[in-house]
């Protein structure tokens, strides 16, 4: 069957969209939208989208399952490689010097998915600071996806995982079960995940690293720019902000200082 919206039925979407979550939808991904609220329309039988787009309105849960359906939610475990071993050889060990009288680490997983990302985050953080040696440990891991939290909290995936970590990480962190592996109870413990909107919540602060990769990619640049002020703000002077591979902060009016790190590219709060 053929489904498709107006020019009108889709600004609405679009805006409705935007307002909510800063995600862009622009005439090119008209169709990833058309074909999501087709799911929708098929599901829940309703008479037309602007029936649909009424009951957005007034009931805030559907607005939550809705966002949960546009977003892309496709992760793995150390996505984009050099940031974890800049993360492991330099970032950490920097970190533990500066932070040696609190004994304090507090990262945030920002767009965190189905927890790949927080867990190699976790996993590096463990296998350099050993957890016997007393350090506390948070990393808050974010999203707005239901579904994807779900999926993380549990922490359970499949084998063919598997291959993107590095054996000596794998051992600090995950159980082998034979068809699945496990998230290790004592990696999960440093692990808070949330359901938070990058858009339009606040709540969170003194973070030495946030992790925000492959999120704003989605975003139109207004709201990248926002929430990057916004990291800013939350990160502790001389923290990082790691972004995907993908995304930069190229011309873009911020003040934080770019970094290379090893291989990776990472973004400093240096404010002298
Ligand atoms: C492509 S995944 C990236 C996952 C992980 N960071 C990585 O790089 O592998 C993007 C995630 O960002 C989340 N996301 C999109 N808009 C968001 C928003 N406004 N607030 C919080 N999370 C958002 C999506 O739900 C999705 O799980």
């Amino acid at each position: 069957m053929e489904f498709s919206i107006n020019d009108n039925e889709f600004k609405l979407f679009k805006d409705f969209i935007y307002e909510k979550s800063g995600i862009f939808f622009s005439e090119i991904n008209r169709s990833i939208l058309e074909n999501r609220l087709f799911e929708v329309m098929l599901k829940y039988q309703y008479k037309s989208v602007i029936d649909y787009f009424n009951t957005l309105q007034k009931d805030p849960e559907e607005v939550r399952k809705f966002l949960d359906l546009i977003t892309t939610n496709l992760t793995k475990f150390f996505r984009n490689m050099s940031q974890f071993e800049a993360l492991e050889k330099f970032v950490i060990p920097e970190l533990a010097k500066r932070n040696e009288t609190s004994r304090t680490i507090r990262i945030w997983s920002a767009g965190c998915s189905s927890g790949e990302e927080p867990y190699s985050i976790a996993a590096v953080v463990a296998y350099v600071l050993t957890l016997e040696e007393g350090w506390d440990i948070k990393i808050v891991a974010s999203d707005i996806s239901l579904k994807s939290l779900l999926i993380a909290k549990e922490g359970y995936y499949k084998k063919d995982r598997i291959d993107d970590i590095p054996p000596h990480l794998f051992s600090v962190a995950f159980e082998d079960l034979g068809d699945t592996i496990k998230v290790k109870d004592e990696i999960k413990k440093l692990i808070t995940f949330d359901y938070h909107n990058l858009k339009n919540e606040f709540g969170y602060k003194d973070f030495d690293i946030i992790f925000c990769r492959n999120v704003i990619i989605y975003f139109d640049q207004e709201a990248q720019k926002e929430v990057i002020n916004k990291f800013y703000k939350l990160l502790k002077p001389y923290g990082y902000l790691f972004l995907g591979h993908s995304e930069s902060l190229f011309g873009m009016n911020t003040k934080f200082k770019f970094s290379k790190i090893g291989n990776a590219i990472a973004y400093l709060k240096d404010e002298t």
